[in-house]
């Protein structure tokens, strides 16, 4: 009975299922709405994770660089526009300020962030640079520039972390003759000379140092579509470099997504990858899978959620799950709220007219789990609108706003909702309006049973 309970304990503490699920809505404590920091990446500080990206709320026009943050890489909290619409020049209205980037100086104590700067037409092709005293703070733009007098669309910076010199890297998307690193100066905030030019034309470029090997990722041009994204590999970033080849399954198109970064989360390679929905910008969502390398090659394998140990330094497949319908007949479907058919939902049905005026409510009145944890619900729906919806999701009485994206078609979307729930069968989860207004409909939920 004692050790029963022992074990029990510190199954609880160290199943934190807590998961990441890729092309899923991620809603953000702070906006309640899905997180917009798109062709980004994440740094660390004292054990916080930050993510750094594009606002794409209002579309491809810039309208701000955004700063998230979190420490487990599930749950994010809007922390700030670090760079934010100007009246006018590089960060004014109808400007292209994409795929932000920073890093640290040590010598000037500052954090300084990289990005593509453009006209609507990406005519300019330029780099820009801006800087702050700390990471998530508001960004001084200093300027934009053609790197060496080249070309620079799709870009990133590179550390030289595991080297000892601190050395940093701008890398380029120089149209006319291919991707380029370029070293920068000791402040990093100019471009100082070529370290080394890819004879092909790649871009949305992501360098990652295992060991004595340089990885470099990069996309194939196909406009926001994906494709099979590639790499390279050497030992010098002068080179020579190896042959590109595909690191995700082949056709998969980089399992829909393009690079944005690589990073490594205590141990754990993580692609970070962007999943443009170029008819409606702000409903991309974040491809983030663990990468696998080993000697000089790199495979990614798709997970639909998958669990992050970041104190332990591993990741395992997504938890065991149930799988309760909406339309199911135990649950309590009210206030309007009704049962629909819904071709691509499982059952072919789903539940709809879930909030609106008339309140209409859906709840499962017996959710299973087999310990009492935190862990990650996926919410499967439908949301024909263009603009997000929203619903008040009470969880054991608990209230969480969560947001929806529009889906396509009758094929459900996912959002994620990451809470805690108790041992046994006894969990009521109730969907109802948020602010009066409809919430999505619901097809099913994924929980995790332990
Ligand atoms: C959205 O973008 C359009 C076109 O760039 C602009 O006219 C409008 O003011 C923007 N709306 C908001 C809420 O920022
Ligand atoms: C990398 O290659 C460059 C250019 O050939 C060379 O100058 C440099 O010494 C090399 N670096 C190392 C660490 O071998």
């Amino acid at each position: 009975m004692f050790f029963g309970l022992v074990a029990l304990l510190l199954v609880g503490l160290g199943s934190a299922s807590v998961q990441i699920v890729p092309g899923a809505t991620i809603t953000t404590a702070g906006t309640n709405q899905h997180m917009q920091a798109h062709g980004g990446g994440i740094v660390e500080v004292s054990g916080t994770y930050y993510l750094i990206g594009e606002n794409k709320l209002n579309g491809s026009a810039f309208q701000s660089i955004n700063c998230y943050s979190s420490t487990d890489l599930v749950s994010w909290t809007f922390v700030n526009k670090v760079l934010t619409l100007q009246a006018s020049g590089d960060l004014g209205p109808n400007r292209v300020v994409e795929r932000p980037h920073v890093m640290f100086n040590e010598k000037t104590g500052k954090w300084v962030m990289w990005m593509h700067i453009d006209s609507s037409s990406y005519g300019e092709a330029r780099a820009g640079v801006a800087t702050s005293s700390s990471v998530c703070g508001s960004y001084t733009y200093l300027g934009a520039s053609k790197p060496l007098g080249f070309q620079s669309r799709d870009m990133n910076v590179f550390k030289g972390e595991l080297d000892t010199d601190g050395t940093g890297y701008l890398l380029t998307e120089d149209r006319a003759n291919g991707l380029r690193i370029d070293k920068l100066s000791d402040d990093y905030l100019s471009v100082e000379s070529a370290t080394h030019l890819y004879a092909q034309d790649y871009e949305a470029p992501a360098l990652y140092k295992s060991g004595d090997t340089y990885f470099m990722f990069a996309s194939h041009e196909s406009g926001w579509d994906p494709n099979d994204n590639i790499y390279c590999t050497a030992t010098n970033l002068s080179g020579p470099w190896s042959a590109w080849a595909t690191f995700a399954t082949s056709g998969s198109k980089t399992f829909s997504s393009q690079t944005s970064a690589v990073v490594s989360i205590n141990g754990v390679v993580i692609y970070m990858g962007d999943r443009w929905e170029s008819k409606n910008l702000m409903t991309s969502t974040y491809v983030w899978l663990p990468l696998t390398i080993s000697g000089t090659t790199a495979k990614l394998t798709n997970e639909v959620n998958w669990v992050l140990d970041i104190a332990g330094g591993k990741w395992s497949a997504g938890p065991d799950e149930t799988a309760p319908e909406a339309e199911a007949s135990t649950n309590t479907i009210s206030g309007g709220a009704k049962e629909q058919s819904c071709s691509g939902c499982s059952g072919t049905s789903d539940v709809g007219y879930i909030g609106g005026s008339a309140g209409g409510t859906l709840t499962f009145p017996s959710i299973s789990s087999t310990v009492a944890t935190t862990t990650t619900i996926r919410i499967k729906y439908i949301n024909g609108d263009s603009t997000q919806r929203y619903a008040n999701v009470l969880v054991n009485g608990v209230a969480y706003v969560v947001a929806f994206l529009p889906t396509t078609g009758s094929t459900p979307g996912t959002s994620t909702l990451t809470v805690p729930l108790k041992s046994g069968s006894g969990n009521v989860i109730e969907f109802e309006a948020y602010n009066g207004g409809w919430g999505p409909d619901i097809d099913r939920l994924m929980v995790p049973v332990s």
